[in-house]
């Protein structure tokens, strides 16, 4: 009889933490984004979300807004596609069966916000890009054109109040996630954390 695995693969643990800090990132990209002014004056250099790390140059001028905007979409269609490899490894690869030692619900809990955390990882990147292609300005992927926009802004705004929406849905998932691990880690002291981890 084959030994039933206890964790994930290297690659899934590699997705996992990869897609998890990105999103992650995406939402604090988000909320800075949306606040900057309409009105800035246009600029070839950016340094990045003003950390004095690392300056972005252009070679032609855009307002702040714009650069932020091109940056967040390109960002997370980079996101999409780990995610559909993600799904495709998932399917390909079963993960490992949860520990024994946990009840019915904890096991049922577990199952579902996983499963909730697939659908909205795809859902709120694929709501940014119905948005993007349904307003004037499309989507390019580090300067190159993917999809040109459409321009209709009735459109455009279901799938803004859908992108908002899902990541506030996906926050809830993700905080139950987090507190579900922070329980077996520090209650429980279950080993589950270490099935996440390369060593
Ligand atoms: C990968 C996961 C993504 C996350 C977690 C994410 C998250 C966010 C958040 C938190 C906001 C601010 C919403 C608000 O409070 O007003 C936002 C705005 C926006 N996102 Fe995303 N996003 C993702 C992917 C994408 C993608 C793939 C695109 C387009 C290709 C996109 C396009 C936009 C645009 C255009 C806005 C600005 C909406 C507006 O105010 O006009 N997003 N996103």
């Amino acid at each position: 009889m084959a030994i039933e695995s206890t964790k994930y693969t290297k690659t899934a643990i590699i997705l996992h933490w990869l897609i998890g800090l990105g999103i992650i990132f995406m939402f604090l990209f988000g909320w800075y984004m949306v606040d900057l002014p309409k009105d800035a004056p246009k600029a070839m250099s950016f340094d990045l979300f003003d950390l004095g790390i690392y300056t972005w140059r252009l070679n032609e001028e855009v307002s702040p807004r714009a650069f932020y905007f091109n940056l967040h979409k390109s960002v997370g269609i980079t996101i999409l596609g780990l995610i559909i490899f993600r799904i495709f490894w998932r399917l390909t690869h079963p993960a490992p069966a949860l520990i024994k030692t946990m009840k019915a619900w904890e096991k049922k809990l577990a199952h579902t916000t996983h499963h909730a955390l697939y659908l909205m990882m795809v859902l709120i990147p694929a709501s940014g890009a119905a948005m993007a292609i349904y307003s004037k300005y499309g989507i390019k992927w580090f300067g190159i054109p993917l999809a040109e926009g459409l321009g209709n802004d009735t459109i455009r705004d279901i799938f803004k109040n859908a992108h908002i929406n899902i990541g506030i849905i996906l926050l809830v998932f993700l905080g139950l996630h987090i507190l579900g691990a922070l329980k077996h880690t520090f209650v429980n002291k279950d080993g589950t954390l270490k099935r996440m981890m390369l060593k």
